[in-house]
């Protein structure tokens, strides 16, 4: 078909958009978009809105393609959840149920979680950033005293300790893993420190060795932050079970998901009952609502029958998500190897590591995202150092490693449904990018 024709059949599909056909594909785009985001489909589907997920707008988009005779370039997506008929039909059975609230399917969840983990314990909450702020209060700390944090981090590792009243104390990382530097951790321990939070960056392991002997030196309560590191693994042991605590979250981004989704896991019998009392309104057991004993003040943190549900379901294809973000990692490894201006941040496969997001260094990175976007293939710059925010404000030169390796910083897309093709396609436009 001539490439004039083609246009013109996308275009009426489109109602008013515009198509531009190249080398290795066609991009449907609408008039005055500044990517394929897919404007114009939303006339002929009125599901089809900006906000709508890109798998299905890839899905679409694949659609208006085949009618053009011609092959999609779909936007490659950093990450995006999968959900499948499991995870329905289980929400199903709780909607049926009539009980929608925090039950039977939160504790069969925590239990899978206990199974899978090794732990004794583990309390299904509303979110990672309540999981840490209750694991800290757990701990007794409160308005006085001080949490150490890594500045690079996402922000709610932070907020959760200035949710429990305490101060946020902000430490460099190390180059090599982009975790809490243990050194770092040292110089800044202080009569008033009660914590720390180590946290594993896209699963990699913080440096636990150096930081539990250092906490331990300092009778400091270790809370990981775990939120990305579900089912990694160090020596053989589950991220999150090496602290007091550990915290998990099933946001849309993470191995599984339950909407907003967390848990606090932990072996100690009477940190247990408190986080259970903690997060219902300081209730030890699930009650009535009405003639209850209520020991302690206590918040309300509950992960409800239907997101437990939705977290079962995602459970039953585990192996699949684990060896995807395994195959993942690879991919990238072997697809960026021999490129100087690019460093792929380590994880230690055969100790049980378990990428959730592939991260890389790169030179000029500020750039390579527009790049890299407007090639139809989305990609997450990293957080801003925490010292960088508003709220916890302080000089760049206290630290250096994070102010200068955070901006360089990038996750590649490595959702569900990336193929080992896509990942070719990505690295492929780095090169060209790194060519420029
Ligand atoms: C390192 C880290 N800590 C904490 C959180 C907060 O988790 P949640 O969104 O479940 O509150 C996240 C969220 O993605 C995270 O990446």
């Amino acid at each position: 078909m001539r490439l004039k024709s083609v246009c013109q059949r996308v275009r009426a599909y489109l109602g008013c958009g515009r198509a531009r056909l190249s080398a290795s594909g066609l991009r449907a785009q609408p008039k005055n978009a500044t990517a394929d985001s897919g404007a114009g489909l939303e006339r002929r589907d009125p599901r089809f809105t900006s906000a709508a997920p890109l798998a299905y707008k890839n899905r679409h988009l694949q659609a208006v393609c085949e009618l053009a005779g011609t092959r999609a370039l779909k936007t490659i997506p950093w990450w995006e959840p999968e959900i499948g008929e499991a995870e329905r039909d289980l929400v199903v059975q709780v909607l049926e149920s009539n009980f929608v609230n925090d039950g039977d399917v939160t504790t069969r969840f925590e239990r899978r979680v206990v199974e899978l983990l090794g732990c004794r314990h583990a309390v299904g909450v509303t979110n990672c950033t309540s999981a840490i702020f209750l694991a800290l209060v757990a701990a007794g700390v409160g308005p006085g005293d001080e949490v150490i944090v890594p500045d690079a981090t996402f922000i709610a590792t932070a907020n959760a300790v200035s949710m429990a009243g305490a101060k946020a104390v902000l430490v460099d990382i190390a180059p090599e893993t982009l975790t809490m530097s243990p050194a770092a951790f040292a110089d800044a321990i202080t009569p008033r420190t009660k914590a720390v939070v180590p946290v594993h960056v896209s699963g990699r392991s913080a440096d636990l060795d150096a930081i539990m002997a250092i906490a331990a030196a300092n009778n400091i309560t270790v809370v990981e932050d775990a939120a990305e590191a579900f089912l990694s693994r160090r020596q053989g042991r589950a991220l999150g079970t090496f602290g007091a605590m550990g915290c998990l979250s099933f946001s849309p981004m993470k191995l599984i998901t339950t909407g907003q989704g967390g848990m606090v896991i932990t072996d100690d019998d009477a940190l247990h009952l408190r986080l259970r009392q903690l997060k219902d309104q300081g209730r030890p057991i699930r009650g009535t609502g009405g003639d209850d004993p209520h020991p302690i003040v206590g918040y309300n943190f509950k992960l409800t029958n239907l997101q437990a549900a939705l977290g079962l379901g995602q459970l039953e294809t585990l192996d699949k998500r684990m060896d995807h973000v395994r195959r993942m990692y690879a991919a990238y490894r072997d697809g960026l190897e021999g490129l100087n201006a690019v460093t792929v941040l380590p994880f230690d496969i055969d100790d049980g590591a378990l990428p959730l997001w592939v991260d890389v260094i790169v030179e000029r990175c500020a750039e390579l995202a527009p790049f890299l976007r407007e090639r139809g293939i989305d990609c997450r710059p990293y957080w801003h150092p925490i010292h960088t925010q508003p709220s916890y404000l302080l000089p760049d030169e206290r630290f250096p490693v994070a102010t200068e390796m955070m901006p360089k910083a990038v996750w590649l897309p490595s959702a569900f449904s990336v193929s080992e093709a896509d990942v070719a396609r990505v690295c492929r436009t780095i090169r060209e990018f790194l060519a420029d």
